[in-house]
């Protein structure tokens, strides 16, 4: 199984060791513009390999591509990351170019690939890759949601003072400050309602604090965060890697589910060997079904950005 991160920056390096750590991948390369950087990222992450007993080979590469050739699955993170007060939006008109031209250089040398895209504004530079690559749909997967709900459960774990490995709860919709959609009716603690043990305030306004998480780590950190962004992305690549069937809000182009089209946005999705197997309908109520549909609007205004309509 061979890995592809475009991109050696914190959340790139971040994936790679991640996936080096759990084991699964034969091979992953790592591959950035800036001279050497990938080369010494992969050096630094191989020196851990005797100390955290991974058998999976890390090599970096200065933007040759030949050297991602046949890779099974590819992840791009390239592209600036924001500053304290951007918003995600901000960034289209630096990182579509650069997306574009990665998964089109990707492609060249793994026609088969599976892309997992990370850049920012997510959804929209999910959607330009569908646009500009001939890759079948369930092959490009944009990874947001599965930050976002990893963020929703740390909250709620932090309100109920509890370990995060007992709570439940997925984050739908678009991968923006404004666009989240935390499925707080859904949410659990060890399968019991979350409404049992907090009150509807406590609970929104952990639906609040989960919609601006990254801009909160932005702030603290003066650039986006990226433990649990690299996390995340290797998450969504082990269950693909290994064929898991694993059910994960992503980024996927809608063509009629959820009564929306023509967009990428976060919806439940299952990973397996083939990408996006299925995109799951869950049955949403009236007022998820509107903010869902608001947070679209928002996407699409975003994807308007773009030359490739
Ligand atoms: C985040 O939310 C980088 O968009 C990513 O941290």
């Amino acid at each position: 199984m061979k890995v592809t991160i475009v991109g050696a920056g914190a959340v790139g390096a971040s994936c790679a060791e991640y996936i080096a750590i759990k084991n699964f991948a034969s091979e992953v390369v790592l591959i950035d513009i800036k001279e050497d950087y990938a080369e010494g990222k992969a050096m630094d992450l191989m020196q851990t390999a005797s100390l955290l007993g991974f058998d999976t080979k890390i090599t970096g590469s200065t933007n040759d591509y030949s050297k991602t050739a046949n890779s099974d699955i590819a992840v791009i993170t390239s592209g600036v990351p924001r500053k304290p007060g951007m918003t995600r939006e901000e960034l289209i008109g630096i990182n579509a170019d650069i997306v574009k031209s990665v998964s089109e250089s990707l492609l060249e040398h793994s026609p088969n690939v599976t892309l997992i895209v990370v850049s920012n504004p997510m959804d929209t530079m999910t959607y330009l890759v569908h646009k500009t690559t001939k890759l079948p749909k369930n092959k490009i997967i944009g990874m947001g949601g599965a930050l976002d709900s990893a963020r929703f459960k740390y909250r709620i774990s932090e309100a109920l003072d509890c370990p995060s490995s007992d709570v439940d709860g997925m984050v739908i919709g678009g991968h923006s400050d404004t666009g989240m959609v935390p499925l707080t009716r859904l949410a659990t603690r060890n399968s019991v309602p979350v409404s049992e043990f907090l009150s509807e305030d406590r609970i929104n306004q952990i639906s609040e604090d989960t919609k601006v998480g990254g801009a909160t780590l932005t702030k603290m950190l003066g650039t986006s965060a990226w433990y649990a962004p690299g996390a995340a992305v290797s998450s969504l690549v082990q269950a693909i890697a290994c064929d898991q069937k694993k059910m994960f809000p992503c980024s996927a182009l809608l063509e009629g589910e959820y009564g929306l089209n023509d967009l990428c946005i976060g919806v439940p999705v299952i990973l397996g060997k083939d990408g996006i197997e299925k995109i799951v309908e869950v049955e949403l109520d009236e007022a998820e079904k509107a903010k869902l549909k608001e947070s679209a609007s928002g996407v699409s205004k975003t994807n308007d950005l773009l030359e490739v309509k």
